[in-house]
């Protein structure tokens, strides 16, 4: 649990994060702009005064969760209300950006609508919902939230007003670093152009700033963020616009930093200098998360990506020229409007020559507002069902490969928390693999060297190896 400085009254929030590791990294900065409210972590909604509900809005499943998850802490609102207390609930995230007031219409019982662009105002926007609240009360209306909404793109940035991420955002040694938000790409399945807004990045001063201090803070490795994280464009310290290749060259100095990466990066902004930075920076990790979406070119036209399937080929061959233990990891969609049989197989052609380490795959699912929702030849359940098994058989063959490929090897191992069995500890490898070994709780948050000794589908065993270092990686002493 994260550390409490009071100097309010003691409550609770309990945070639930959906979604991506931008909402991971957006839950801890709540946390942090509450904790000088006096709120401490809660670890289930039954302890909280407040409950926070982190959202997203990429697939349809997700908002669903979000409302019947509503309908619980509403029964659970009306439950403290009659014993006299009261529960607070805020949705944030995606989904109460794109659907702000249509969510108190349809939950009367949320008080706060919070977008992802507002979140250092929470603390003013609880005293106003604490406000309302009341007087809604004293007006007799039955289990009212108090309905307060911001779901603006204020002027200034959140980032020059959140608290600087503390020793509490260090996890096991790893933390996230948002250096980017929003994308102007309006690829035509997507909703993050219309939920995080414009393209932002932030300067190159402050992204230094706080990385140095979650070194300071114990951190061994960095994960940057952003949505199209390699869109990275920010302001350096004299004046000039850094990309996120001279943004890691200067991380790479900072002492004690063992690891970096970086995520979700779009395939036009794989820039040279970028790519050399992959051969040239042995911190940044061989692992590189770069969505495709599909492998068919008039699909990728279709879904307006800007880029065809032989861009792709090529920018895996140079990055694997320059790091050639590079892995990569992607983003499938199936079923996109129109997709034949034919593109269909140009996507098990592609994942077929490019061979993925670990991938994400998913139904194309329409979003209302995007260009994709409007199209004509939306694909029926069943086709989409019969190819996605199809993608994930190939891909989960070619991730058992991967991972037995490493077997044998020393690698250096991030461990990160308690193996489900007693006596191991579970950590990360370079190419993000869970590794289990026999080990101490001590070793949580270090770097060790592992021998790898089998491979499974979705994790590899391993042993403490003493003796030399591998070669290329750089391990903590
Ligand atoms: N349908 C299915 N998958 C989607 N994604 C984004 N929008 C949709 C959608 N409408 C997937 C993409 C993206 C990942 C985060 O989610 O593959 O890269
Ligand atoms: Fe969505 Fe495309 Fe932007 Fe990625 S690049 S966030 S898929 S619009």
């Amino acid at each position: 649990m994260k550390d409490v400085r009071t100097t309010g009254q003691r409550k609770r929030v309990f945070i639930r994060t959906y979604g991506c590791q931008m909402n991971v990294y957006d839950s801890d900065r709540m946390a942090d702009v509450l904790r000088p409210l006096g709120y401490s972590l809660a670890e289930n909604p039954e302890q909280a005064d407040l409950v926070v509900l982190n959202t997203c809005h990429i697939r349809e499943r997700a908002s669903e969760k979000v409302y019947s998850e509503l309908g619980r802490l509403r029964d659970l609102k009306v439950e403290r209300r009659r014993d006299g207390a009261d529960l607070t609930i805020a949705v944030a995230g995606c989904v109460a950006q794109a659907e702000g007031q249509e969510i108190i219409q349809r939950q009367p019982a949320v008080d706060i609508v919070v977008g992802p662009q507002a979140y250092h105002r929470l603390p003013e926007l609880l005293a106003r919902a604490a406000r309302q609240s009341d007087d809604r009360r004293a007006d007799g209306r039955r289990l009212p939230g108090a309905g307060v909404l911001d779901t603006e793109f204020p002027a200034e940035s959140k980032f020059d007003h959140l608290p600087a991420p503390s020793a509490a955002d260090v996890r096991a040694g790893s933390a996230f670093l948002s250096i980017q938000e929003g994308c102007d790409k309006f690829c035509t399945f997507c909703v993050v152009p219309y939920t995080r807004g414009a393209e932002y990045s932030r300067p190159a001063t402050a992204v230094l700033q706080e990385a140095r201090g979650l070194v300071a803070a114990g951190a061994v490795e960095l994960t940057l963020l952003g949505q199209n994280v390699n869109a990275y464009h920010g302001e350096g310290a004299d004046g000039s616009t850094w990309t996120l290749a001279r943004l890691i060259r200067a991380l790479a100095e900072i002492d004690g930093l063992v690891r970096i990466r970086y995520t979700t990066s779009h395939p036009r902004d794989m820039d040279d200098d970028l790519i050399a930075v992959h051969g040239d920076v042995p911190q940044l990790m061989p692992y590189l998360h770069l969505p495709v979406q599909s492998g068919s070119d008039r699909i990728l036209e279709a879904m307006n990506r800007g880029h065809g399937r032989d861009h792709y080929r090529r920018l895996v061959d140079r990055l694997r020229g320059v790091r050639p233990d590079l892995a990569l990891s992607s983003d499938f969609i199936v079923g996109f409007p129109g997709e034949s049989d034919a593109d269909f197989d140009d996507t098990m052609r592609l994942v077929d020559e490019v061979g993925f380490a670990s991938a994400y795959t998913f139904k194309y699912s329409r979003r209302p507002g995007t260009p994709g929702a409007a199209l004509g030849d939306q694909l029926a359940e069943d086709i989409k069902t019969a190819r996605l098994a199809a993608l994930q058989s190939l891909l989960g063959r070619q991730q058992r490969d991967f991972n037995a490929s490493k077997v044998g090897t020393i690698v250096p191992v991030l461990f990160a928390e308690a193996g489900r069995k007693p006596g191991q500890v579970l950590g990360k490898s370079p190419w993000l693999q869970s590794v289990y070994v026999e080990g101490d709780a001590d070793m949580i948050g270090r770097l060790v060297n592992v021998r790898l000794l089998a491979a499974y589908a979705l994790s590899l065993a391993g042993e403490v190896a003493t003796g030399e270092a591998p070669p290329r990686f750089e391990v903590a002493a």
